[in-house]
């Protein structure tokens, strides 16, 4: 279950001319609450138009920063990015939950070497990332990054200063390349999307040979499936690549403004009964098929489950299945070993079994 806590937003600045970034103001007695993970997100809940709106946002301060900040895009027909853009203002409540979330970096610390971290990243995509820059580099004065970052051009290129001034404090141990899509560039190398001939090339010329420690992928899918797909294809061990989607081609944030629904249907069964274990409780709620996922089932039999995008993308509503059997449509939350340890997005997710038993606990 999802607590939330009633911020007061301290600033709204204007990033580019389609995001603003959020700066909280946490109060001391909420501070352990709010310690994060550099990569991790927070729900935000509004009241919009008496809408109950939840949107999940990443962070972009890095932990340990005296500042807790999210940066928000304005897409086309987002409730909540239209407000944060267009609206919200100093002084302005908002709810939030704790921070959430397993893409994240967590610094190395023991080799004296240093670390070396690879992050791909496209439009909104570079909000964990710049928070796992920072992470990563404060950690350990032989680490390095080397990010990677498309866009449309320099005008749109979320924190392109804050980067440029990174790269000013580190110039040793961060590279920052831009690709730009709609802006003419010196060298077509860096033109256009990154794809998976750029992130062989670069692979094979610049970091492969360095033994990175992880890579860090966020932006839309096709970025990150052609990515992910170079790497193994160059030899990178898969246990080392981890990606979060970010939706509406690269500029939303954390997708939950245009996930989609699957379009596969799911084999469920019309009816089932769903054990449900969260806060240390076990209850039971019927599943019927017009519910269409174990989320909804949960939702309707008033149990307060969390839950933010509810289009496979969050991973808020994660859950492991400890009994039965669940098929799960669309995923784009989970690692690959997640799923394997048996957790699935229950928003996701129908019971294909009469008895299942999924817990929030795990
Ligand atoms: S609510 Fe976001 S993945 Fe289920």
């Amino acid at each position: 279950m999802s607590k939330f806590y009633k911020i007061t937003v301290s600033k709204v600045d204007k990033l580019t001319p389609d995001s603003v970034v959020i700066t909280f103001d946490i109060p001391n007695k909420y501070i352990a609450a709010f310690a994060y993970k550099a990569g991790q997100h927070v729900i935000v809940r509004s009241m919009i138009n008496g809408e109950d709106v939840r949107r999940t946002y990443s962070f972009c301060s890095a932990p340990g920063a005296a500042d807790f900040r999210i940066s928000v895009r304005h897409v086309k027909g987002g409730v909540f990015s239209a407000y944060a853009n267009t609206k919200l203002k100093a002084g302005d409540t908002l709810e939030l939950s704790q921070p959430l979330g397993t893409f994240t970096l967590i610094p190395k610390q023991a080799p004296k070497s240093g670390a070396v971290y690879v992050g791909i990243a496209a439009g909104s995509g570079i909000t964990p990332i710049l928070s796992m820059i920072r992470a990563a580099l404060t950690a350990n004065n032989n680490s390095r990054f080397f990010l990677y970052y498309g866009n449309r051009d320099v005008e749109h290129t979320m924190f392109f200063k804050e980067l440029a001034a990174l790269k000013n404090q580190y110039m040793h141990r961060l590279s920052v390349q831009l690709f730009l899509t709609r802006q003419s560039v010196d060298d077509p190398f860096w033109g256009g999307r990154i794809d998976t001939d750029k992130i062989t090339h670069l692979h094979k010329n610049v970091f492969g040979s360095l033994g990175v420690d992880g890579y860090f992928l966020c932006g839309p899918k096709a970025m990150i499936d052609g990515a992910r797909q170079s790497l193994i294809a160059a030899g990178e061990p898969e246990a080392n690549i981890h990606s979060e989607l970010f939706f509406a081609d690269g500029t939303a944030s954390r997708g939950t403004e245009t996930a989609q629904t699957s379009q596969t249907p799911l084999a469920a069964l019309a009816k089932a009964k769903i054990n449900i274990i969260m806060d240390g409780r076990e209850v039971q709620v019927e599943y019927r098929e017009e519910h269409g996922s174990i989320l909804e089932a949960a939702l309707s039999a008033g149990l307060d489950v969390s839950f933010s995008c509810k289009g496979g993308v969050c991973a808020t509503c994660r859950a492991k299945v400890t009994k039965g059997e669940v098929e799960m449509g669309l995923n784009y939350g989970l690692e690959p070993e997640e799923i394997d340890e048996g957790f699935v997005l229950s928003c996701q997710s129908v019971p294909l079994s009469d008895d299942v038993t999924i817990s929030y606990d795990e």
